[in-house]
């Protein structure tokens, strides 16, 4: 689905396959899909089982290549990026969420907001600032010192996103956020990501199959079988 828009693209997706295996185990993920995603957008990419989004956010993540086609992010193609500098592209400006909130036990919520921080080599001081403001954002500045383990799941989540907006990159990526969250806990994540959208312009491309998530999405991109479908 493409748009013509007069606001930047953050991302543009570009007319891309993307197929897995060779021969007869062949799987066509993606069939010429375009997409364009601007700043402050707020949006779902809504498909059943096998229908590509895991695929796709990858593609757009940095983290697989496609078969043909292109992915831009803020302008650059992906394809022409050396493993260097998609490394320091994804570390610099993509936010990651994962199902499995990722943090490291050993670390204070603190020390884990900080920890993309602190690969970009920021000084400790800036890092710290950086943190706390975005653990502040999320609700959780009051418990920066305690453990993963003395936070509940939902506080671990929110730890997990505010590592995700501490470095303020240009979209948080979210693979079916809440699949693995019982109706409250999901609930409550939306309204913190439709929060930091409304207040902070944060962008997010979040997958989901949950009518309920699909609700609170501002722009819906659908896929069936590897192809966006217009909504
Ligand atoms: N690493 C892989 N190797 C082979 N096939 C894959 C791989 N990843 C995904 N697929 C296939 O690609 C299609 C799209 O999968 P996926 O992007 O995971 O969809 P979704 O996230 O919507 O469930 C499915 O047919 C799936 O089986
Ligand atoms: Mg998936």
């Amino acid at each position: 689905m493409r748009r013509e828009t007069s606001g930047p693209a953050i991302v543009r997706v570009e007319d891309v396959y993307k197929s897995y295996g060779v021969g007869a185990g062949r799987v066509e993920a993606l069939t010429a899909v375009s997409l364009w995603v601007e700043a402050g957008e707020f949006l779902a990419l809504s498909g059943p089982s096998g229908s590509g989004k895991s695929t796709l956010l990858n593609l757009i993540g940095a983290l697989d290549t496609p078969t043909s086609g292109s992915i831009f992010l803020e302008g650059a193609v992906l394809g022409g990026l050396s493993r260097t500098a998609l490394a320091r592209l994804r570390r610099d400006r993509l936010g990651f969420i994962f199902q499995a909130y990722n943090l490291i036990p050993i670390m204070t919520a603190l020390e884990n907001t900080e920890f993309t921080l602190a690969l970009q080599g920021r000084p400790k001081q800036q890092r710290r600032e950086l943190a706390l403001e975005a653990l502040a954002q999320v609700g959780l500045a009051h418990l920066a010192l305690r453990l993963p383990g003395e936070l509940s799941g939902g506080q671990q989540q929110r730890v997990a996103i505010a590592r995700a907006i501490a470095p303020s990159p240009a979209v948080i990526l979210a693979d079916e956020p809440t699949a693995n969250l019982d109706s409250a806990s999901s609930g409550a994540l939306l309204d913190l990501m439709q929060d930091l959208n409304d207040r902070l312009n944060v962008t997010f491309v979040f997958s989901t199959h949950d009518p309920r998530v699909l609700e609170r999405a501002k722009r819906i991109v659908g896929l069936v079988d590897g192809r966006c479908t217009d909504h």
